[in-house]
């Protein structure tokens, strides 16, 4: 379904700048995995997205997306097949836009662009369905503006955007990061449910290891530019915090126990 193959990547190469951001990465993701990503500030998480969204191209290696190459694609050709969650909330929407022009956007961008989505329903139900879901309210101010709805909600209608047209891959960049905890739980939860509701492929990144362990049936620790330890299935079930920090502790020989941000 995604395959990452022996990426490498590096920003202003063969300069005293250079900065090696991939180091032979490969990942292989099957339908349905739900891959968390945690490791220290610099580690190559955010590059590694954007390797896969189309957004940087690696030196090395390739990209699969359900058996097509997309390496060498343009970000805007690999945007039908991957949804994408930012940061910062007001990055994944136009503010001077009403919800329901934003979530037309988010349609046109997909592989159901110039497509009806249902032969009964119409495009306004739809949204409104499923906006629903998220149990906020929204679906009753569909010409409100986005620039209105506070950060919390902002990254809900993200969320719906990047989902609601059943991407081959969804991926999520620390997307709970400038919430403030309870908007940031309330996320966590609608992540949880939207990625379940439509059977989702993920990679999420996040510096909340409880949440790393909480969502998702695999996870991924990056240090320099590698994937130095994955954990799956019962054993992640079974980790807690504590076992994270030791072995990220062992892995980086301690050096890396003193970056606050994996601690977090
Ligand atoms: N656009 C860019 N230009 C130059 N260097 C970059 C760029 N993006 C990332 N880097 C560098 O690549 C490395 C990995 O960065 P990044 O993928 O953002 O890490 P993370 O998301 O794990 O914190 C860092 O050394 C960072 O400074
Ligand atoms: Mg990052």
């Amino acid at each position: 379904m995604l395959e990452i193959r022996d990426v490498s990547k590096a920003f202003f190469p063969h300069t005293v700048n250079e900065k090696v951001a991939l180091r032979d990465v490969s990942l292989s993701l099957e339908d349905g995995d739900f891959v968390t990503i945690i490791g220290s500030n610099g580690a190559g998480k955010s590059t590694l997205l954007n390797v896969v969204a189309g957004r940087y191209r690696p030196d090395l290696g390739s990209i699969w997306i359900n058996g097509h190459d997309v390496t060498r694609l343009s970000d805007h050709a690999v945007s039908r097949y991957v949804g994408r969650v930012f940061q910062d909330p007001m990055a994944g929407t136009a503010p001077h836009l009403t919800i329901e022009e934003n979530m037309a956007i988010a349609l046109s961008r997909t592989k159901w662009r110039g497509l009806s989505l249902g032969v009964s329903k119409t495009r306004r139900e739809i949204f409104r369905e499923e906006l629903q879901a998220l149990e906020l309210g929204l679906e009753n101010r569909l010409t409100a503006k986005a620039g209105l709805l506070s950060g919390g909600q902002r990254q809900a209608l993200s969320l719906v955007m990047a989902t609601f047209t059943a991407p081959s891959i969804l991926l999520l960049d620390e997307h709970t990061a400038a919430l403030d905890p309870q908007r940031a739980a309330l996320i966590t939860r609608l992540t949880k449910e939207t990625v379940a509701r439509h059977q989702l492929t993920a990679l999420m990144v996040t510096h909340n290891m409880d949440q790393a362990l909480q969502l998702g049936n695999r996870l991924i620790m990056m240090h320099e530019g590698r994937i130095l330890m994955e954990l799956a299935g019962e054993d992640k079930k079974k980790a807690t915090v504590n076992d994270l920090m030791a072995e990220f502790g062992r892995i980086t020989d301690g050096t890396g126990l003193s970056d606050k941000t994996l601690l977090s």
